[in-house]
């Protein structure tokens, strides 16, 4: 279980997410929504570490992270997104999954100089990091060097990489965002499969109405940084807060 308390931000006088507190259960799909700006992804930055909270608390299965780093909340199982600035340009595709996969594993495990264990890690590593590419449908760009891949594939490395930690919470910052139609369904098949896995919490930013509503078990809504309104899709969909707030703002821009 995933429990922010009171989460808050402040950017000079600015308060980007305000006292929200919310939990998220196992075999969940949460959709988050809200207009641009209302603070979906400083929400995932202050769960995941990668901005200090200005007061509030982040917990996982009971564990306080508030002060964690972001190593340490990764390694607890809190799993967002690499930015693309964590990749490594000039390695291939095969060799970034690898070494997210191999920093996930080490620590598990420690053979010491023994070249028969490196070279079998070595070999496992690998047919995992296959795997993974398999599933993002990757695999024929294993070689492509990671500076040369268009968006989308970025986009799909990005997820990739997120599925190496194997972690408990996945958090999903509009992950079609820039996906051409063939590379979208990809992505979003991908947490159809992850869904079924009662073990994981799954938190996903999205604008696209449809596949908020397909996808989600439950939907919450910030405005101004403020959690407005949480509960089941269709009832959430229906609030009137929502109608103008949200999809208000959603038709102007289609
Ligand atoms: N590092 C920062 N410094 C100052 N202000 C910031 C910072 N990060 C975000 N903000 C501000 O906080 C508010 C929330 O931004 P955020 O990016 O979280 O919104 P969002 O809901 O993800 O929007 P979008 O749908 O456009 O992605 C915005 O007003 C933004 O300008
Ligand atoms: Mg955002």
């Amino acid at each position: 279980m995933l429990q922010t308390q009171d989460l808050t931000v402040r950017f000079g006088g600015h308060v980007a997410v305000n006292a929200v507190s919310c939990s998220f259960a196992p075999g969940t799909l949460t959709a988050i929504v809200g207009p641009n700006g209302a603070g979906k992804t400083t929400f995932f930055n202050l769960v995941s570490g990668q901005i200090p909270a200005s007061s509030g608390t982040v917990h996982l299965n009971g564990v306080d992270l508030s002060q964690a780093p972001v190593s340490a909340r990764t390694r607890a199982g809190l799993g967002r997104a690499f930015q693309l600035t964590n990749l490594f340009p000039h390695l291939s595709v095969l060799e970034n999954v690898r070494l997210a996969v191999q920093a996930m594993r080490s620590g598990a495990h420690w053979h010491g100089l023994n070249l028969w264990s490196i070279w079998s890690d070595h070999r496992a590593l690998t047919e995992r990091a296959l795997e993974i590419l398999h599933t993002v449908a990757m695999q024929h760009q294993q070689a492509v060097q990671v500076a040369s891949l268009p968006h989308g594939d970025q986009r799909k490395l990005e997820v990739a990489l997120l599925m190496a930690l194997e972690p408990q919470v996945f958090m999903f910052d509009e992950p079609t965002a820039g996906m051409s139609h063939d590379e979208a369904p990809v992505i979003l098949n991908l947490i159809r499969e992850l869904k079924k896995d009662k073990r994981k919490t799954i938190l996903l930013v999205e604008h696209k109405m449809d596949v908020v509503r397909e996808l989600a078990d439950r939907i919450i809504v910030l405005h101004n940084g403020t959690l407005v309104a949480d509960g089941d899709p269709a009832t959430v969909i229906a609030l009137p807060v929502v109608q103008e707030a949200y999809l208000g703002v959603a038709k102007e821009a289609a």
